[in-house]
């Protein structure tokens, strides 16, 4: 299980208490419904990518397994399902085929790639192995200007194809709503409510996609599109409520976006019953542990125990120098400063922690289960037996991207809001070779003169994450007229989507420059900057 990056502490816990089978987790009619969507998973890449586009389109939309029972999904009260791509070949011996109950429900369905190939395949049509694959930009053509799905689009556009087999022929009832050079049947519908495409309306190379998306969930599926912040909030609060009852909750407050948002969120549902811990482990950035403090307790009015536990960190990461054994180190310390301040409120019921939905999907996934480990960033150690806390976890299905929106909804502060995502190990694992007081005030340094001048030249919210890292080689350098022999600092910039991958970001070169000009004047002990131009994979985007 991996995170999306700034949820640090409290997934410490997570991990913790799911080690030692301590929790119980929101049950599944719990989770935030109106309208919904199910998104079936056929094992496409993209398939997440889906279930947030028809989110951005304000519909709910949830992804289950081709596994999925009836059972399982009929709380989402589902408008329409959505077939994803997938690797397989429709006659592949146990290939995923789409649920009965998909048909005997009579829902609208649309399905994409994979998806179209297994409704032409189990509703009595053919398809055929392609003669070549089809991958990459092609131009699509309608067949008549009638598809309620391609309404007030134009008779020709770009579309993103990636698949082997095609469509050869129809099942009955179906006509060919749209071609391509390669694909003489690229859109298919029964003129009521099933559709499909070979394309894959859902990513960016398709630039037209969200407005396919849009007229199936509002033309044929007749959603409302009642998915908002607003109302998220609102329902989250009734549920909040309802299982705390008059228990006692407490949160780890790290700073980061999806603590906050918990820790936010819970406030206003039960006020008073909830405590928030914040653990100052000395490895935060500059000003770090006074803001959080100022926000939550004085803007935000939250009950914040604040634990400075700096010397206790700093004396389990004396001598360690591998990457691994400081992460275990910062994690278990943790565990041990959380619980020895938790067990001072007297009784508690609840842990309240910002899973995100990513977490939750990839960990159902036994691929990622079996994947090989690159960092640890959940396992360490486990919570006390006696702790036997439940779990709360609003935000268990939400992307980023809504968490940010729920957080604006919820009066948070802008800046906290956008913050980029900072590991659970801190600057731990930004001190490449040993962390020592001295070292991170050093790395402390660089790192704000990084995001100053990131934040100047207006690139802050558009970066995934910035961020110095204090590097153990020293080289010699000359200033004025004597002879210098310091630390190198690294600089690093990435974009990405969702942390999995990511690439080096183009920094113009002035602000490169600024930067390096003011880590060398500015930080004594540091006398070379370089940027790191290296993308993930292969690398990782923090050092260790
Ligand atoms: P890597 O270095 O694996 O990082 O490419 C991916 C994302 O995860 C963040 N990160 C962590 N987040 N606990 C966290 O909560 C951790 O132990 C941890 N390690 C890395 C990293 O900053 C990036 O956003």
């Amino acid at each position: 299980m991996t995170t999306t990056g700034d949820l640090e502490v409290s997934s410490y816990l997570q991990a913790a208490s799911q080690a030692e089978g301590a929790a119980t987790e929101l049950a599944d009619g719990e989770r935030p419904v109106g309208e919904g969507m199910v998104v079936i998973d056929f094992g496409s890449q993209y398939t997440h990518l889906i279930a947030r586009r028809v989110r951005e389109l304000h519909v709910y939309s949830e992804i289950v397994p081709a596994t999925a029972a009836w059972d399982q999904v009929s709380h989402l009260d589902p408008k329409g399902v959505i077939l994803s791509g997938g690797p397989a070949s429709v006659y592949d011996a146990g290939a995923p085929r789409v649920p009965d109950w998909v048909f005997e429900k009579r829902l609208p369905v649309l399905g994409i790639c994979y998806g179209m190939q297994a409704l032409v395949h189990q509703l009595g049509g053919k398809v055929v192995a392609g003669a070549k694959r089809e991958y990459g930009h092609s131009l699509l053509h309608q067949n008549n200007m009638e598809a309620d799905l391609f309404c007030g689009m134009p008779p020709s556009f770009q579309v993103w194809m990636s698949h082997g087999d095609r469509v050869e022929a129809l099942p009955p009832g179906f006509s060919s709503l749209a071609f391509t050079d390669n694909s003489p049947i690229a859109a298919m519908g029964n003129g009521q409510n099933i559709v499909g495409l070979q394309f894959h309306p859902e990513v960016n190379h398709t630039p037209l996609g969200k407005t396919i998306l849009q007229n199936f969930l509002f033309q044929t599926c007749r959603c409302q599109g009642t998915w908002t912040p607003r109302n998220f909030v609102a329902e989250s609060v009734a549920r909040i409520r309802e299982q705390v009852g008059d228990g006692q909750v407490i949160c780890a407050l790290s700073g980061g976006v999806d603590s906050s948002v918990t820790a936010v969120l819970l406030h206003r549902a039960i006020g008073e019953q909830l405590t928030c811990i914040f653990v100052n482990n000395g490895l935060m950035r500059l000003e770090e542990p006074e803001r959080v403090q100022a926000t939550f307790r004085r803007h935000l009015g939250l009950k914040l125990q604040f634990v400075d536990a700096t010397d206790r960190f700093l004396a389990c990461l004396k001598g360690v120098i591998d990457p691994e054994v400081k992460r275990k180190a910062v994690g278990q310390e943790f565990i041990r400063v959380f619980e020895e301040a938790a067990s001072q409120l007297g009784r508690t019921d609840f842990l309240a922690q910002g899973t995100l939905y990513p977490d939750v999907i990839e960990s159902q996934t036994p691929e990622n289960r079996t994947s090989a480990r690159i960092k640890t960033h959940h396992n360490v150690g486990g919570l006390p037996e006696h702790m036997k806390l439940k779990l709360v976890e609003p935000l268990r299905y939400l992307f980023k991207d809504e968490v940010r929106n729920v957080g604006l909804e919820l009066g948070l502060p802008h800046e906290m809001v956008v913050r980029q995502p900072f590991p659970g190990p801190g600057l731990a694992i930004r001190v490449i070779g040993e962390v020592t007081k001295d070292r991170l005030d050093t790395l402390r340094a660089c790192d704000w003169i990084v995001i100053d001048e990131i934040k100047k030249a207006n690139l802050y919210e558009d970066l995934w994450q910035s961020f110095a890292v204090l590097t153990d080689s020293r080289t010699v350098g000359v200033m004025g007229d004597y002879r210098t022999y310091g630390y190198v600092c690294a600089v690093r910039a990435v974009t990405s989507e969702d942390a999995m991958t990511a690439d080096w970001v183009r920094l113009p070169y002035d602000v490169l420059g600024r930067i390096s000009n003011r880590i060398v004047n500015e930080v004594p002990n540091v006398n070379r900057v370089v940027y790191d131009i290296t993308s993930k994979p292969p690398g990782t985007i923090e050092w260790e």
